[in-house]
């Protein structure tokens, strides 16, 4: 299986010239044999990202459930089709923590970008009171089973889990990789339990929260994880191509 790293710009860089540069210095530092590579830049730079991609795959950060009409503000998986996106993330913890979207919506997200041909790339992970109450997993059982309900076996296969603790994620703290490897284990627990073994061990489970050059390996080596998504280490092309290389 093919390690997949997501990047995942957030609300970065500030100008559209910032945005060309950076993706400029990926494609010539990131030497992509083994991997595949999808960069997921804010809404305003991917079309013309897309024109210049090269061997990148350009991915989204969210997208609305809804087709067209009016919602202000908002874009629709369809709209992200239509430019020939690949890949979209739904459910990062930042969108379920600033926009209180709920399990429900992320659920109507990704039927909707499904519908489309889009991949998924679905973020559950726990928080760090969560986390110190006990209730990991329980979180992540109930966060992956709302988010996936009435999708069905087939549309698994175009899904993707990023397994991203919410207080590993921009803290420096990343996850340990023997509580990484057991929380992707429970996550193959819980796909087993709602399709089938097939689709548990096949499926892609990807680790994200403070991944860098340094610890990067540790994931895709050691971790049971079949891939990255990297946050802040994504917005220096040359330490990011060092992550890529790790994961070969
Ligand atoms: P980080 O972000 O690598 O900056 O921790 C990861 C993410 O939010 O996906």
């Amino acid at each position: 299986m093919k390690n997949l790293i997501v990047v995942n710009w957030k609300m970065n860089p500030a100008s559209q010239k910032e945005a060309k540069i950076l993706f400029d210095k990926v494609k010539k530092q990131v030497k992509i044999k083994k991997t595949e590579v999808v960069v997921c830049p804010p809404f305003i730079y991917l079309s013309s990202l897309i024109s210049i991609k090269g061997g990148l795959i350009m991915g989204a950060q969210n997208c609305f459930w809804e087709e067209k009409g009016a919602f202000t503000g908002e874009i629709s998986a369809l709209q992200l089709r239509n430019l020939k996106v690949g890949y979209v993330i739904i459910g990062h913890s930042e969108r379920r923590k600033y926009f209180n979207e709920t399990d429900d919506q992320i659920n109507k997200k990704i039927k909707k970008a499904l519908a489309v041909k889009l991949k998924i790339i679905l973020c559950v992970g726990e928080t760090k009171g969560e986390r110190e109450n006990g209730k990991k997993s329980e979180v992540l059982e109930k966060q992956i089973t709302e988010n996936l309900k009435n999708i069905s076996v087939k549309e698994m296969n175009n899904i993707v889990i990023a397994y991203e603790p919410v207080w590993a994620i921009g803290t420096g703290n990343n996850c340990s990789v023997d509580e990484t490897m057991s929380s992707i284990l429970f996550i193959r627990k819980v796909i087993w339990k709602l399709y089938n073994r097939e689709i548990a061990d096949n499926m892609k489970i990807l680790y994200g929260g403070s991944v860098k050059s340094d610890n990067s390996f540790l994931y895709t080596k050691k971790s049971g994880a079949n891939g990255l998504l990297v946050g802040g280490a994504s917005l220096d092309a040359e330490e990011f191509a060092k992550i890529v290389k790790s994961a070969e």
